[in-house]
């Protein structure tokens, strides 16, 4: 089946996207974009770009199918190691110690844009690693993406073993039961993340945080609506919580006081805790 599609609709397709979920296709991406669109309206025997079009206006269900379609979900167990060993080698240490005394002691983190899984998981595990008796506190880990696809993956917490890269045995050993080639997350660490579609350019708050994971994900936004996101980030931590981005991701440019905190490879923001004052200039906090 042959299918005819003009550049104004691919931009107007474009735009609609952009507007509802803040994901830009740029130039860089046109032809993975324009070649998306084009193998859906072939697998739904749709000629011409004004049929994809009406329907996505037309239909939520439709619009979201070729959003799915669009979705870049590459993500693997402890993807960043050494963001993993900041989290477990400072950043939980230094939330023990301020929570301490607290009764009841919680712990909330959001993975917003967790795919399918195993970021979330990956924290789940580094909190039962890190924490004396984790079973005393109250852990609660938000796991947040816009594709339903990739959350009924990450629901089930199945994975498979080449997909467990940087799991070691003795974690793999603890935190997972073999069934058949699989390997099944133990209710253990299951029981930590609650999983939620949740399109970031629409996000609602989840009330305070200490840490939130937001990594590889604002890549694909506009300037604009990243600098927004990470301006609600900073309101929605706690004083002294922890941002977490991907590696080629940073909060220049954002009017916002985090502390850069430099930790062995990687580079976290922190919401300065009340009386401590931004200075600027980012800290080094002793090495891994
Ligand atoms: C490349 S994956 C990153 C997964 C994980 N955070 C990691 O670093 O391994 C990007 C994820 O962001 C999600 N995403 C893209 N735009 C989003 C939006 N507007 N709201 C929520 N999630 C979004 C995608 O569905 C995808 O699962």
């Amino acid at each position: 089946m042959t299918v005819s599609i003009t550049e104004y609709e691919l931009e107007e397709i474009r735009a609609l996207i952009e507007r509802r979920s803040g994901i830009l296709f740029d130039a860089s991406r046109e032809r993975f974009f324009s070649s998306r669109v084009r193998e859906y309206m072939v697998s739904k025997h749709l000629a011409h770009g004004t049929d994809l079009l009406r329907r996505m206006h037309n239909s939520n269900v439709e619009y979201e199918t070729v959003v799915e379609r669009l979705l870049t979900q590459e993500t693997s167990f402890f993807r960043y190691p050494a963001v993993f060993e900041a989290f477990q080698r400072k950043v939980l240490p230094e939330l023990h110690m301020k929570k301490f005394w607290e009764n009841p002691r919680s712990l909330r983190i959001w993975s917003a844009g967790c795919a399918t899984g195993e970021e979330p998981y990956s924290i789940a595990i580094s909190v039962a690693d890190a924490l004396m008796f984790s079973e005393a506190w109250n852990v609660e880990i938000l796991a947040t993406d816009i594709s339903k696809n990739a959350l009924k993956i990450a629901q089930q917490g199945v994975y498979r073993r080449r997909n467990l890269g940087h799991v070691s045995p003795r974690q793999l050993d603890a935190y997972f039961s073999a069934t058949g080639n699989d390997y099944a997350v133990k209710p253990r660490i299951r029981r930590m993340v609650s999983f939620a579609p949740m399109n970031l350019a629409q996000a609602v708050y989840l009330g305070r945080l200490d840490c939130i994971f937001c990594m590889n994900v604002m890549i694909y936004f506009s300037a604009e609506r990243r600098n927004s996101l990470i301006q609600h980030f900073y309101e929605y931590l706690e004083p002294g919580g922890y941002l977490f981005l991907g590696h080629s991701e940073s909060v220049s440019n954002v009017p916002v006081k985090f502390e850069s905190v430099v930790c062995g490879d990687c580079i976290l923001y922190r919401k300065p805790a009340g009386e401590m004052i931004y200075r600027g200039a980012a800290l080094v906090e002793g090495t891994l």
